[in-house]
């Protein structure tokens, strides 16, 4: 019933899109560049700046996803189905219908926080990688900038309307994403509107069927490139409950842990093929598909679980987002708490109510 109502919503969006389509929005529009990391982070600062933009009530110009290149939305998302949640374009759309009549080149400002003592020439948009790359390939450049010495959620709305009036400013390009990292628990449930595209959808159907000849099957998460094993070696001294993307399972009711271990930032194979094989003894799934950035244990899984007799598949994708599709749609999930990859993962899976567990939690 939930989807039938979601889905109606979405027709009903669409069908008032339609019309409406030329119109300019009298309240202005927003973009910012998804700067910071990879798609995991990408994605938590994307949900952010979505809610921002519905907060302040412009239009939110859908900005391209950041790999070596842009990455339009819709290649992997569909733009549709944010409409239900808030008015949406997507940027290259943007550029080439809109932007000439609300904002020809001579109008184009770039708004950075920067703190009052601060000249303004330090609001540069476009130095740095991959910032630069960014706005050159939406063809933006900036003519002015403009600064606010506020984070972006110390505004309030009418704040926000009094410090930059749509008439006189009807895009605010921002700098970085209006949005924190690791991501407010209340814009989780945002995930809802983020649905893959048929592109991507088509490409995991294809490796269920090649790899699983479409079978039940597991999705492991293993972060152990040489960047974590650093990033977690003091990690029980900083004594957190949110170190990255851990509030993901701190939140979780059913956490007992009190701050995030070693072991849950970097699991030991120990501890990844014990709770594996819990796992696969429970299901009864005998299909493993392991995304990884480094190392995927497919000898020592297969060894581990000889006599439950597992078949290990890796794909290791050239974009790690098939990695998250794949994962998103398993039988069952294991992921790294501490990891905005997973987050984005476990967030897909809980929009449909599919299970997960975290790799030092001992379920
Ligand atoms: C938000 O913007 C839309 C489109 O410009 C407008 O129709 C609506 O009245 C605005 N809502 C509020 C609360 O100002
Ligand atoms: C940017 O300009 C190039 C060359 O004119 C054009 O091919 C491309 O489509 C433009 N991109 C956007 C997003 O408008």
């Amino acid at each position: 019933m939930k989807f039938d109502l979601f889905g109606v919503a979405i027709f009903i969006s669409f069908i008032l899109h339609i019309r409406t389509e030329e119109d300019i929005d009298p309240n202005g529009y927003i973009i910012f560049c998804l700067c910071m990391g990879r798609f995991g982070n990408q994605a938590e600062h994307f949900l952010g700046g979505l809610a921002f933009a519905k907060s302040i009530n412009r239009t939110l110009i859908v900005p391209p996803w950041r790999t070596y290149k842009n990455i339009p939305y819709s290649e992997w998302f569909q733009i549709e189905s944010l409409r239900a949640y808030h008015r949406v374009v997507d940027a290259e759309d943007f550029m080439k219908n809109l932007a000439p009549k609300v904002w020809p080149p001579e109008s184009r400002i770039g708004f950075c926080w920067l703190s009052a003592d601060r000249p303004k020439s330090e609001c540069q948009m476009k130095e740095g990688n991959p910032f630069g790359a960014f706005w050159n390939e939406l063809n933006v450049s900036f003519t002015d900038t403009a600064t606010y010495q506020l984070g972006y959620d110390e505004y309030s709305t009418e704040q926000w309307h009094r410090l930059f009036p749509a008439d006189k400013y009807p895009v605010l390009a921002l700098k970085g994403a209006p949005a924190s990292f690791p991501m407010l628990a209340e814009h989780r449930h945002l995930q809802k509107y983020m649905t893959w595209s048929d592109r991507i959808l088509n490409e995991v159907r294809h490796n269920q069927k090649t790899l699983f000849n479409n079978e039940p099957y597991i999705g492991i998460h293993l972060r152990n490139d040489i960047d974590w094993k650093n990033s977690c070696k003091d990690v029980e001294s900083y004594k957190t409950r949110s170190y990255m993307a851990s509030p993901q399972c701190f939140d979780l009711p059913s956490s007992t842990q009190t701050y995030v271990t070693h072991k849950i930032c970097y699991p030991s194979d120990d501890e990844i093929l014990r709770l594996l094989k819990n796992v696969v003894l429970r299901t009864r799934i005998h299909n493993i598909y392991v995304a990884t950035d480094k190392r995927p244990m497919i000898n020592e899984i297969e060894e581990y679980l000889a006599a439950q007799r597992v078949k290990v598949k890796h794909l290791d994708p050239w974009l790690p987002v098939m990695d998250v599709a794949m994962l998103a749609h398993a039988d069952y999930f294991i992921g790294n708490c501490v990891s905005s990859f997973t987050s984005a993962v476990k967030r897909a899976r809980d929009v449909h109510d599919l299970p997960s567990s975290f790799w030092g939690f001992s379920n």
